[in-house]
């Protein structure tokens, strides 16, 4: 069990400061949402740059002094996940280097897992053992994966059109899966309700602040990857805007206690139909509702839940939102896997087709160092893999077919 270094929680809306309380989610005050808060001068004193440079613990608990949680889930590991030079790609786009953060590679096959992980390990530190959500898929089966190594029950809400491998995450982890006929900001209300009415432990992302804990280790590890060096440029792909914030906090969090002296600027990239933080971002700041349409499932958002701190992480990192086509999105998916050997799904490729437009538009320098995160397996949509793949060539099982084919080629 490791010391909880939290002090508090702060709006991102209006900055009140509010006490940790078992089931507080968001501000008493605004309804924002909540950031947790660490006791940074205690941890610079207690925990040493070279602490992390001599750790042989390859998972997101390394990371134990600034996590809310007491415990750990040993088994599946965590994070860690592979940085993967991509030369190729870098060329392409005439980029001096690109590097592929691959979590896709996590238990559950998303990034997903760093957060569940988090919310899953607070509910235990309160006392609950069961454990409820709303997904786009990703979330949800990062739930049910750890909740089965920890014994937590899951009551998960899902839009029914989820991705099939998804749900059958889903339900061979052993979730209570309730496949709503809906929207995923249906799927989000029903369960916000199913809290209020049954005192069910929440994890819904943005809501929970524990998720935003979770998902910012991801930029601890692109800098220990790096070997300190900070990159230039993080492409995120975004819907909630939980995982901007997250990656944002982690750089801030490194650089307060020391350990580098900059941060890298963030590119938001979001689907044309689902976009309610890129153009918030580029307008007056606040979010406003959209359809929530793209073939990107994990990034069909209408309404997204945390969308203010997600503005603030663009803004505050000087860096800049864009949209992307779904035709651009399914094209993603072969470029990323041919040029770089990382099989996205569509949201997760969403930041190659985003750092490409950008690029196009002369928004990123040549001589950056970018990363581009990989957010969930391309194994996860099989069926939007195949509406680029093609077809295999189908052949009678008879060898004279061989000759037709191939002789003399
Ligand atoms: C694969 C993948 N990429 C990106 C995202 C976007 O994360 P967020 O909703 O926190 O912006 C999600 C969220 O479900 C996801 O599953
Ligand atoms: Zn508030």
């Amino acid at each position: 069990m490791s010391t909880v270094n939290t002090v508090g929680l702060c709006c991102v809306l209006c900055q009140k400061k509010a006490q940790i309380q078992d089931t507080l989610y968001v501000c008493p005050a605004c309804g924002g949402n909540l950031s947790v808060q660490y006791d940074m001068d205690r941890i610079r004193r207690t925990w040493p740059r070279k602490d992390l440079d001599e750790s042989r613990d390859f998972t997101h608990w390394r990371y134990a002094p600034l996590l809310p949680v007491r415990g750990r889930i040993d088994d599946p590991p965590v994070g860690w996940t592979p940085l993967v030079n991509a030369p190729k790609l870098a060329q392409e786009l005439g980029l001096k280097r690109l590097s592929i953060k691959d979590d896709g590679k996590n238990p559950s096959a998303s990034f997903k897992d760093r957060a569940s992980s988090v919310a899953l390990l607070r509910a235990l530190d309160i006392g609950r053992d069961l454990v409820t959500g709303a997904s786009t898929g990703n979330a949800a089966s990062a739930t049910a994966v750890l909740a089965a190594a920890l014994g937590v029950k899951t009551r998960i809400f899902v839009p029914k059109t989820a991705p099939r491998a998804k749900i059958a995450q889903l339900l061979t982890f052993g979730a209570q899966v309730l496949a709503v006929d809906g929207t995923y900001d249906q799927a989000f209300d029903l369960c916000l309700e199913a809290t209020r009415r049954f005192g069910w432990y929440n994890r819904n992302t943005g809501y929970n602040p524990y998720t935003r804990e979770g998902k910012k280790t991801v930029s601890f590890e692109i800098l220990e990857q790096l070997d300190w060096q900070v990159p230039d440029l993080v492409v995120v792909p975004v819907g909630d805007g939980n995982i901007i914030s997250g990656v944002w906090k982690g750089f801030v969090e490194f650089q307060k206690l020391g350990f580098v002296d900059r941060t890298p600027r963030l590119l938001a990239v979001q689907a044309e139909g689902s976009a309610a933080i890129v153009k918030a971002a580029a307008g007056d700041g606040t979010i406003k509702a959209v359809d929530g349409n793209t073939v990107a499932d994990s990034i069909s958002v209408s309404l997204p839940r945390d969308g203010d701190a997600a503005v603030q992480a663009i803004r505050e990192s000087d860096g800049f939102g864009i949209t992307v086509s779904d035709d651009a999105i399914l094209a993603a998916i072969g470029e990323v896997a041919r040029g770089s050997g990382v099989f996205g799904e569509p949201a997760a490729v969403t930041s190659w087709a985003g750092l490409k437009a950008a690029t196009a538009r002369g928004l990123v320098k040549s001589e950056w160092h970018v990363v581009m995160l990989i957010t969930g397996n391309g194994l996860k949509d099989v069926a939007s893999a195949m509406k680029v793949a093609g077809e295999p060539t189908t052949i009678p099982a008879d060898p004279a077919i061989l000759d037709t084919l191939f002789a003399g080629r």
